[in-house]
């Protein structure tokens, strides 16, 4: 099956069911400094799975991308990828457990016509240590269905658990989570070596990692929520339900190579094509998918308006590119040019024309990736000298290398053993785990996840982000745009384009705006509407990104229609301007031509 007939087909399936489409929220949130990139569907529905009503009703579905950059280190078998779509459907406390069940397995079995022998299911077996029972109710409900004992499976918190933060254990207070119910394609054949049986008297089971099973779809029951005294039932019952298209397509092609399904293909051909090598042995295959995987997710990031850095979301870009360059070389045994990828950026541009890209995307795209690429060569080639001349090397010296010129352990190790030499691994790793103790605490702050600690701070100066963006053209006029904003728990900054020239006097006239509507005591409002509506009513937009045809809408007044602002986001936001409190601007600079930057408190 081709993605699009799926993606059809999915939407068909809920919309008759009463379902509404919640339109998909960037894989990069804008403005939400707690979360690096959009990892679930349900990202955005926290605050209704948690009891909020939501505007658009409790029937909702969507097809969301999605980005793990957890996932980067275990890219390279036949299913994990770090970019990929969820389908997900939610009931916000209306049907739950059994129409979520028959419902999925009617589409997977009537509509994608899956052999139901193929299909095996798995339930939650409770934990003990958190008091949380075991999902009795869902087994039943597959029995009733007609799915067989032995295609039943129950396990712990570990893998039938589901929250943003893991296992119960794991979760902060205030977040939800629940018992999860997920269902398995079995290939038939087995891939790998098996995983460590959590069953005795069973080699393979859905959960075990040897290929044979893949999961392609997760019934999330949220009806908990953490609390300091353990777990607490939230006021309505709801589900949480998300597949990877991907995955779906793999099984669908009864093949467990996601990167022969029509979203990869493509690229993979495009690579075969360029680097002259074939999709074959296993080695290889895994370099291919890894480059292959690293350019679709750094082509979507670009396209969210992500630039490759040293922090944060720009250091995941410049990760990925420079894994590109490395398997690239470990592949070819030397450097290629980054223009040899643009092949297969067009493809990735081509398989989502239409639903993510525009055709002139392109350029951009293929623009920052050469530089990027061609830059990490030189440093390749650069590191491989410095490599080349060792006569003693040690695990510290490896690890050098490695930190200041993302110069690969196993690369190191290939190359040395070439010449007869070796270093101390024990060594390369202890450096290794002193770093990473070291990283891990300086990005604590940021790795949270976007969990539901929204602080106060966070919500107070996003809103503010929003008076800033509207005092700035009223002061400066037409021309304004704004190019980007980062926000930490003391402090926001705004960066935007300005045709006319910025001083502090008028900077002082935006902050008086800003501190009178504060006053006010505006209230900050939501409405989804069509793309074209909101354009028309001129609520503001993030002008890279590319939104879907229907926005979420925030506004800042009485009403959509006499409101001081109005932009296209995602939120969430204060519920009444002065919840702000006083705002300051502190500092003003002048970042590139046209383009300013200020910071307030
Ligand atoms: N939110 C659930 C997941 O990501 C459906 O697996």
């Amino acid at each position: 099956m081709l993605h699009k007939n799926l993606r059809k087909l999915f939407a068909d399936f809920w919309r008759e069911k009463n379902h509404k489409e919640v339109p998909p929220i960037p894989l990069v949130p804008q403005n939400d400094p707690t979360t690096l990139f959009t990892g679930s569907g349900m990202q955005q529905l926290v605050p209704y799975l948690l009891g909020e009503h939501h505007p658009l009703g409790n029937r909702l579905y969507n097809i969301q991308p999605c980005f793990r950059s957890q996932d980067i280190l275990e890219i390279g078998d036949n299913r994990h990828t770090t970019f990929f779509e969820m389908m997900g459907n939610w009931s916000l406390g209306d049907y739950f457990k059994k129409e979520q069940l028959s419902w999925f397995w009617e589409f997977l079995t009537k509509i994608l016509g899956f052999e139901k022998e193929k299909l095996y299911v798995t339930i939650f077996d409770g934990d003990k240590k958190n008091n949380l029972n075991s999902d009795n109710e869902s087994k039943n409900i597959w029995r009733q269905i007609g799915v067989a004992d032995d295609h039943i499976f129950s396990y712990g918190p570990l893998k039938n658990w589901w929250s943003r933060a893991g296992e119960p254990s794991l979760m902060p207070e205030g977040e939800p989570g629940g018992p999860d119910s997920e269902v398995f394609y079995d290939f038939g054949e087995e891939l790998g070596l098996h995983e460590k049986s959590i069953f005795k008297d069973k080699k393979c089971h859905p959960n075990c990692d040897c290929g044979r099973f893949m999961e392609i779809g997760n019934s999330v029951f949220m009806q908990f929520k953490k609390t300091k005294n353990g777990f607490e039932e939230l006021p309505k019952k709801n589900v949480d339900f998300g597949g990877g298209l991907e995955r779906i397509l793999s099984a669908l092609n009864n093949n467990s190579d996601v990167y022969l399904t029509d979203v990869y293909l493509p690229i993979i051909e495009n690579l075969e094509k360029t680097l002259l090598k074939k999709y074959e042995n296993e080695e290889d295959k895994r370099k291919m998918r890894i480059i292959a995987d690293h350019l679709k997710g750094a082509v979507f990031l670009i396209k969210t308006g992500v630039f490759p850095s040293n922090k944060e979301r720009g250091y995941y870009l410049r990760r990925l590119l420079r894994r590109i360059t490395i398997k690239t070389y470990q592949l070819k045994g030397k450097t290629v040019e980054a223009k040899d990828f643009f092949g297969a950026v067009e493809e990735i541009i081509k398989i989502y024309e239409d639903i993510y890209f525009e055709r002139n995307d392109l350029s951009n795209i293929q623009e920052i990736i050469k530089e990027e690429i061609d830059k990490f060569n030189k440093t390749l080639n650069k590191g491989m000298s410095i490599l080349l001349k060792m006569s003693r090397p040690d695990g510290k010296k490896i690890f050098d290398l490695y930190q200041s010129y993302g110069f690969p352990k196993e690369l190191s190790e290939e190359i040395l053993r070439e010449k007869g030499l070796e270093f101390s691994q024990k060594e390369f790793d202890s450096e290794f785990e002193k770093h990473r103790q070291l990283s891990r605490t300086a990005s604590a702050g940021i790795f949270k996840g976007g969990l539901a600690d929204h602080s106060r701070n966070t919500l107070r100066y996003h809103t503010a982000t929003h008076l800033i963006h509207q005092a700035l053209f009223d002061v400066f006029g037409e021309s304004i745009r704004q190019e980007g904003s980062h926000i930490t728990g003391e402090r926001l900054r705004f960066d935007f384009f300005s045709a006319i020239k910025i001083d502090e006097e008028k900077i002082k006239k935006v902050e008086e705006i800003i501190n009178k509507k504060i006053k006010e005591k505006i209230p900050v409002s939501f409405v989804f509407l069509d793309k074209k509506e909101a354009y028309k009513i001129g609520a503001k937009s993030f002008f890279r990104e590319k939104y879907p045809e229907k926005v979420k809408v925030y506004y800042i007044g009485q009403s959509l229609e006499t409101a001081y602002s109005k932009e296209f986001c995602g939120g969430p936001h204060v519920k009444n301007t002065q919840e702000i409190g006083e705002i300051k601007i502190y500092k003003l600079e002048k970042i590139g031509t046209n383009i300013y930057r200020i910071y307030a408190k």
